[in-house]
């Protein structure tokens, strides 16, 4: 029998609570095989860890992650540790270290699942964005002069090499094409007169390639317009790691929720363990009260099924969600309902075993 190892970083707020429900779905959807099985070893790295010993993981935290065949993490950062130190010494390092500069991010809305825009049928909400996940505005250099004074100066420094710029592009292209799709670009080439006139540059020339896929290309601030007034002409999305981050939060918006909204950090050469993870943070606000929605956590696990090649669990992943969600009985306060996040996953798990005694799994 194959046994993934699986490191699992909590971390903070509620990301401990929604992997907790994760775990149960990926235990429910190996149970079903007997050819494969997960083994899950947690590190208590996070902001907790950081107030106990000064850093965000363990000195040795990168090599002791390289032997794992993925990572699933809740979520980075909590009120009393200043931001930019828990997510580049934690999130940020393991996305750079492992060179996963391919974020896989699903806005998509699922049957059940209620969107926040009027005069929109399902399908027309169906994107997927392919965000760079390893430079551009995250590079990380920047400079700080004369602190404090009145002369004081602050850079931050986008940076965007041709490899990287091409490998992601050339991703997106690749996908579109498997998929039958469509790709759009979307950049900001009219005021950012470096990157983005090179981002276009590039996407121009990969385009060459491909004479199959159908392309088109936007100004971000248009595009961010244009997924709320007229969501249908977005299919395969390629964009910055900036753009990428603000645009998919708006996308959970019209797609049911942050509480839904998933992603999958891809180092797509597998030198290095890919890490699936929410694309929301460790909301304080709610931490702690069993009350978050477990369903992005759970759909980030399914795109970890995918990634292993059992496509087919993973599919059944999502029909059990949208099974919940259309059932609308189990569902946490956030998408209107008075449900536990535990609760959350225990239906979900047993939609999954019903759908098996009822033939209805295919797999
Ligand atoms: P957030 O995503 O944590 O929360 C924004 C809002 O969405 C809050 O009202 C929260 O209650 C709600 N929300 C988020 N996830 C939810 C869920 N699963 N169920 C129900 N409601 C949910 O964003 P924020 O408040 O800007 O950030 C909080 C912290 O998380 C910060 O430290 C930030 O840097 C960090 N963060 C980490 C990640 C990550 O680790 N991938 C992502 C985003 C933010
Ligand atoms: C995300 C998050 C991170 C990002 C933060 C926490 C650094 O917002 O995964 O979307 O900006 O990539
Ligand atoms: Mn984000």
């Amino acid at each position: 029998m194959k046994t993934y190892k699986i490191a699992v970083i909590a971390g903070d707020g509620i990301g401990p609570e929604v992997i907790d429900a994760g775990i149960e779905v990926l235990k429910k959807a190996a149970a079903l095989d007997s050819t494969f099985q997960f083994q899950f070893t947690y590190f208590p790295w996070g902001c907790e860890f950081y107030t106990k010993h000064g850093k965000m993981m363990d000195e040795n935290g990168i090599d002791q992650l390289k032997e794992f065949d993925a990572i699933y993490l809740g979520a980075v950062g909590f009120p009393g540790v200043p931001d930019h130190i828990s997510l580049w010494d934690l999130l940020l390092r393991i996305r750079k270290e492992f060179d996963q500069y391919v974020n896989i991010r699903p806005v998509r809305l699922l049957k059940g699942a209620k969107t926040s825009l009027m005069d929109v049928k399902r399908e027309d909400i169906n994107m997927l964005f392919i965000r760079e996940n390893s430079e551009g505005e995250y590079s990380g250099a920047g400079e700080w002069l004369f602190k404090g004074r009145e002369n004081e100066v602050v850079m931050q420094n986008s940076v965007f090499s041709r490899k990287g710029t091409e490998r992601i592009i050339r991703y997106a292209f690749e996908t579109a094409k498997n998929q039958k799709r469509s790709l759009t670009s979307i950049s900001k080439a009219n005021a950012l007169n470096y990157s983005m006139v090179f981002w276009d540059q590039v996407f121009e020339e990969v385009s060459a390639e491909y004479p199959e896929v159908e392309t088109s290309s936007y100004l971000v601030d248009a595009a961010a317009m244009l997924m709320i007034k007229d969501p249908k002409r977005f299919e395969v999305v390629v964009t910055s790691n900036l753009f990428g981050d603000i645009l998919t939060d708006l996308g959970a918006a019209i797609a049911g929720g942050i509480g839904l909204a998933a992603g999958a950090n891809i180092n797509p050469e597998r030198n290095y363990p890919s890490m699936f993870e929410p694309i929301h943070g460790s909301a304080p606000d709610i931490a702690g009260k069993g009350i978050a929605n477990p369903l992005a956590a759970i759909w980030s696990a399914s795109q970890m099924l995918d990634f292993f090649g059992y496509e087919s669990y993973g599919k059944e992943v999502l029909n059990a969600i949208e099974e919940l969600l259309t059932e609308g009985q189990v569902l946490t306060p956030d998408m209107g309902g008075t449900a536990s996040t535990q609760e959350v996953a225990e239906r979900i798990v047993e939609i999954m075993d019903s759908r098996i005694a009822s033939g209805k799994l295919h797999v």
